[in-house]
């Protein structure tokens, strides 16, 4: 048999691991040209980001304890500046901004902690991570030579160092942390700042290593960071970058391995093979530390997901999903890949640089050895083109485990939302105020209503022509929907977009009123405190018999948010606050709605979704908790068809969701619902009534898994001897299968060694099949919470058809010995 690797890498060594304690005694960490130095020993670390505020606390151990499982050593997290300081000078480090609590469970699970203080951190976050408050301070520019930024982050970065040397989460003093980032890929932008940005650089290092955290920091994609600085990598490949000094270790703080999504946007999965073959890459070529963005994305509760336009889930693809449970094959592939490193690391450490040696015209191996005593290789095979096409949706676990549907059917009350002012706190101004300046992020939403005078000649004028007056503003992000007179007129949506709507209006005097939305803040780029949202330019009224009529600096009233949200009749204990009146289902449908019922759900700890499909725009509560905005938006119809891993990886290849809404199910953290009467209320934007609205959970978990015989070897295929690299042509390929969360395998749905067709759910056999298929797989693995396979002829009781490559298709269901979790109607 032939084995065609893609990418491989192999090791052997001769010295056992060194595994983390569940607790630490206190330990320096340093670094050199090689790698960083934990406890006077260079390590090879393999690191993945979980972000503590995208999960809840009540999740945050089993998502640490399935990291470690994964073979991580090291957990990542950005430091979130606007929930840590909702309001200047008041802090919040409660629920899911307990930091410390986090950086505590992650060391007493004896994983370390990078923690990336930022505090512009990114992260497809709101505004960055910045606090909006932040613009408001007098003279502000962000991220440059600018005292009064300087001087707030300063305060911003001293006060988390310093709460994590009060409760000794330093390594030093026998914590997790072993290493801090002060500023984030601040190089991409630098240069928008003229010399400013080199000496706020400057200035952030320097400020950052005066703190006296005692533990190394770095800054990434900054390759002009000073010596006492590491400099890194981000980026989907890093094994040709290297740091700025050889003093310095090479890096990796951001391995990509998914990316975010936008609403209207297909979703992007980044393929296992790539990222394994990159991972591996890194490591051959002298790289010493890498982690994975995202390790577990996670949920953008609230508003707090970034923008424009990021969607509420966070799930990125990441070998951990946004529920928790582990997305295969990635998971398990990467922990093989974890367990081959952690084998090689004492080699890697062993040396300063590799022996390379050229295999072929593309293939390569590159071989750590100390003399014998420790060897290990890494092969790679860098051919995009000669390699087996694998097809990655067959390929990967096509994951529907969701299959319980009830409908929240019954009983829905409704609240109607006014159109326009709707309190004493509305004000008028002469002219068009800026959004944020307006709502300080309080709310996504802004009312601007003005009142325009319309004459008889003009509507003669319209009436001759049979044209309509057109509304024009010059420039508008993120979304504006457009009333006249009270009703709904046309909307618009975009990031600093003209806009252009034709408009009836009246003889006499007319009310123009627009509802200003932001989806998110901007996270990315220079300048970020003057990106504002809202209308710039002028807006005007068009074809008009005496020229345009300029309305910006008419008299505008303005209002801040909605009614509904002001009054929080979202939250539990507002009952009696507002009216409800009960939806009935014949309900004409109106825009601008609250519908509000109660609800049950399984008891158990399967994840719970809402499904929102059914739905247009708008946010939702869930006793009281905002689980995040929604939007039925639909992915464009094509770009779904092929997904070639070969050849550098982007986000737009292999994408799903095609035609279908980017996003459907939200994810309802379990520690939020309790058994019945659960609460929820739902703002919606559009005429979509609720009625359809659905609660996604598991009875049982199915999961599915496709290997074929060509796949790459398993690790104990490999074999290095008296510097001999060697590959066991006789072991077969493995398929490993497991259930979450201790439940066990309880049946076989499908299983087919042979040609099977199909994907997971719905699988069938193909004209080769070996009869043995089903009985191998149930001895295999029924009972059990994990089993093996090999993908091989012997395996299946001979070969079922010669000349052909088999594959193995196998659909199981999990299920826990103990409680069956039911559902009920709501
Ligand atoms: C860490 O380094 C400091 C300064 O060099 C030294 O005083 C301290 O004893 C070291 N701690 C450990 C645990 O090695
Ligand atoms: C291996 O042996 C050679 C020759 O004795 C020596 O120069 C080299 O430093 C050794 N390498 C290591 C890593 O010990
Ligand atoms: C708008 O504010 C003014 C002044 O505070 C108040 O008199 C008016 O009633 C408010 N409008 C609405 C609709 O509440
Ligand atoms: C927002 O308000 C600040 C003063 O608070 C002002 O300097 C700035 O120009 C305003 N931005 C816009 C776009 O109007
Ligand atoms: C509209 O009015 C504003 C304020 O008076 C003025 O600055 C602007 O130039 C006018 N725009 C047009 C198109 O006339
Ligand atoms: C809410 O208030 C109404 C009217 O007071 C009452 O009938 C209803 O039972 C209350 N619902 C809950 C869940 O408290
Ligand atoms: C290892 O290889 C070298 C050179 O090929 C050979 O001289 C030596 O005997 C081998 N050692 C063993 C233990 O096989
Ligand atoms: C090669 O792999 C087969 C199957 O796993 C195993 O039985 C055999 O012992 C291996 N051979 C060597 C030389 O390791
Ligand atoms: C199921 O698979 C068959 C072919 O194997 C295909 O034609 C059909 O569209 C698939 N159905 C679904 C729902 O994916």
């Amino acid at each position: 048999m032939e084995f065609k690797l893609q990418w491989g890498l192999l090791a052997l060594i001769l010295q056992s691991l060194i595994v983390a304690g569940e607790c630490f005694t206190p330990f320096n960490v340093t670094y050199d040209g090689r790698a960083i130095i934990v406890g006077g020993e260079r390590r090879m670390l393999i690191s993945g980001g979980i972000h503590y505020p995208r999960a809840t606390p009540q999740t945050w151990p089993d998502l640490i304890s399935k990291s470690k499982e994964g073979g991580l050593d090291v957990i990542e997290t950005y430091v979130f500046w606007n929930g840590h300081e909702p309001v200047k000078g008041q802090y919040n480090f409660e629920g899911r901004y307990d930091l410390v609590k986090f950086v505590k469970l992650v060391g007493s699970s004896g994983l370390y902690l990078f923690l990336r203080i930022g505090p512009y951190v990114c992260a497809e976050w709101n505004f960055g991570g910045f606090p909006v408050w932040l613009r408001d301070v007098p003279g502000i520019e962000f991220r440059t030579d600018n005292t009064p930024f300087k001087e707030e982050m300063q305060r911003f970065v001293k006060k988390i160092v310093d709460l994590m040397r009060e409760e000794s989460l330093f390594s030093w003093q026998g914590g997790p942390i072993i290493m801090l980032q002060i500023e984030n890929e601040y190089g991409n932008i630098q240069n928008s700042y003229g010399s400013k940005g080199k000496d706020y650089m400057r200035w952030a290092a320097e400020m950052a290593v005066g703190l006296d955290a005692g533990v190394p920091w770095v800054m990434c994609q900054q390759t002009d960071a000073p010596d006492y600085i590491i400099d890194t990598c981000n980026g989907y490949y890093c094994d040709s970058f290297k740091p700025n000094s050889n003093k310095k270790p090479k890096m990796w703080t951001e391995n990509w391995d998914g990316w975010y999504t936008v609403w209207g946007d297909r979703v992007p999965h980044r393929p296992t093979e790539d990222i394994a073959f990159a991972v591996a890459r890194f490591f051959q070529r002298g790289g010493s530390f890498q982690n994975y963005y995202m390790y577990f994305g996670g949920t953008n509760f609230g508003r707090t997901s970034g923008g424009p336009n990021y969607i509420t889930s966070y799930d990125y693809d990441a070998p951990i999903d946004e529920y928790g449970l582990l997305r295969q094959p990635k998971w398990g592939h990467l922990k093989d890949l974890h367990a081959a490193i952690k084998l090689c690391e004492p080699a890697l450490v062993a040396v300063d640089s590799p022996q390379y040696i050229k295999l072929g015209p593309k293939q390569e191996a590159y071989v750590y050895s100390d003399n014998g005593s420790k060897c290990s290789a890494f092969l790679a095979n860098i051919d995009e083109h000669n390699s087996v096409t694998v097809n990655f949706r067959k390929h990967a676990y096509t994951l529907p485990p969701w299959s319980v549907i009830d409908y929240i059917s019954k009983n829905w009350n409704h609240f109607k939302e006014p159109i326009g002012v709707w309190s004493d706190s509305n004000f008028t101004y002469q002219g068009i105020l800026e959004h944020l300046n307006v709502t300080k992020d309080q709310s996504d939403y802004l009312w601007y209503t003005t009142r325009i005078y319309i004459s008889n000649e003009d509507i003669s004028f319209w009436e001759q022509n049979k044209a309509s007056p057109v509304l024009t503003i010059d420039s508008m992000r993120d979304l504006v929907y457009i009333f006249v007179n009270g009703q709904f007129t046309g909307s618009a949506k975009g990031k600093w977009v003209k806009v252009s709507q034709p408009v009836k209006l009246i003889k006499g005097y007319n009310d123009v009123t627009l509802l200003s939305q932001t989806v998110g803040l901007q996270n990315y780029g220079a300048f970020l405190e003057m990106d504002g949202a809202g209308f710039r330019g002028q807006m005007k009224l068009t074809g008009c018999k005496n020229g345009d009529i300029n309305i910006t600096e008419y008299m505008w009233t303005y209002q801040v948010g909605l009614k509904g949200e002001f009054l929080k009749i979202y939250a539990v204990d507002k009952n009696g606050t507002i009216e409800w009146t009960e939806l009935p289902s014949d309900a004409i449908a109106t825009i601008f709605s609250w519908y509000q019922t109660y609800f049950d759900v399984p008891d158990g700890s399967d994840p719970v979704a809402l499904d929102l499909s059914s739905m247009g725009k708008g946010q939702v509560w869930v006793n009281g908790h905002h689980i995040g905005r929604y939007w039925t938006l639909n992915a464009p119809k094509d770009g779904c068809q092929t997904c070639d891993y070969r050849g550098a990886y982007d986000s737009d290849k292999c994408v799903t969701n095609c035609g279908l809404p980017t996003q459907s199910w939200y994810h309802i953290p379990r520690s939020w619902l309790q058994a019945s009467g659960n609460l929820i209320v739902i703002f919606e934007e559009t005429e979509k009534k609720p009625f359809e609205i659905s609660i996604k959970s598991h009875i049982t978990e199915t999961i599915c898994a496709q290997v074929s015989e060509n796949h790459y070897p398993p690790l104990h295929a490999w074999k290095i001897n008296n510097g001999t690299i060697s590959l066991n042509q006789t072991a077969a390929p493995e398929m490993h299968m497991r259930c979450d969360d201790g439940n066990t395998i309880s049946s076989i749905k499908f299983a087919s060694y042979g040609t099977p067709k199909g994907s997971c759910q719905n699988f069938s056999r193909g004209n080769c099949h070996a009869p043995d298929s089903i009985s191998v797989v149930s001895q295999a693995c029924i009972g059990k919470q994990s089993c093996s396979i090999s993908i091989s002829n012997a395996a299946f009781g001979g070969d079922p058809c010669r000349g052909v490559v088999k594959t193995l298709s196998v659909e199981m269901e999990c299920s826990s010995s103990s409680s069956s979790s039911s559902s009920q109607m709501i």
